[in-house]
């Protein structure tokens, strides 16, 4: 079954814990942390600091997206914040061999995420040290943008690449994902979806978050996270 990841980015900042329970209680599968630092994305939002706090109101799976430059820096700060899954950005670092390498010995799980425009092949090397793939469907930076229609080639390409070299590597999608296009975003071989707008914007979550949990019969092997 799909799982779903919404993004704090579109929740109620003066009252998180409240948006967090009722995600959580609709049956999402983690929480999608956007960390961004107006150098990377043209955009600042929350550091290691909430997401401490946060720990402290949930056992949700705290799936953490830094787009920040230099994020060797601050992986250590973000595992000692609670984090279960910390993605960075390969475009973000010149190491991205040892930054995965950083983040799995510290005991959590590793992803990469690829901007839009990012090539698949840039995976080639790394593959061994990934726990999820993040396929990014906007520009990172914002909340509320459009799907870009290439992305769902590059998510069939992307399962593609991994059934061939026999390897089951969860894919993630963020960005412009609502219900929609979930179906499509889904079928393509997406095995966890991340939305921000479409799930704290809607009237009722609950409702929004458990019809996106449906929307895929097709991939049954995201089982790994
Ligand atoms: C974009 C962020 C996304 C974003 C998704 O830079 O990484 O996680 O919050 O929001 P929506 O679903 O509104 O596109
Ligand atoms: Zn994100």
């Amino acid at each position: 079954m799909i799982k779903i990841a919404p993004s704090i980015l579109s929740a109620n900042f003066a009252n998180l814990e409240s948006d967090i329970k009722t995600v959580e209680e609709a049956g999402a599968d983690m929480l999608h942390i956007d960390v961004m630092d107006g150098h990377f994305v043209p955009n600042i939002t929350i550091g290691a600091p909430v997401v401490k706090s946060l720990r402290k109101v949930t056992n949700m799976i705290f799936d953490v997206h830094l787009m920040i430059d230099n994020p060797e820096k601050y992986i250590k700060d973000f595992v000692d914040a609670g984090a279960d899954i910390i993605t960075v950005h390969v475009e973000a670092t010149k190491h991205i061999h040892r930054l995965l390498q950083m983040i799995k010995q510290e005991g959590i799980k590793a992803s990469v995420a690829l901007n839009p425009a990012t090539p698949i092949y840039i995976l080639d090397y790394v593959l061994d040290e990934l726990d999820m793939i993040l396929i990014m469907s906007v520009n990172p930076g914002f909340g509320g943008q459009t799907f870009i229609p290439a992305i769902y080639e590059k998510i069939t390409k992307l399962k593609e690449y991994l059934l061939g070299r026999g390897k089951s590597i969860p894919i993630q999608v963020d960005g412009g994902i609502g219900l929609n296009n979930i179906d499509k975003v889904c079928k393509c071989g997406a095995e966890i979806i991340v939305s921000g707008s479409a799930i704290f914007n809607s009237d009722n979550i609950k409702e929004t978050i458990m019809k996106m949990k449906k929307a895929d019969e097709i991939n049954e092997d995201s089982n790994n996270l």
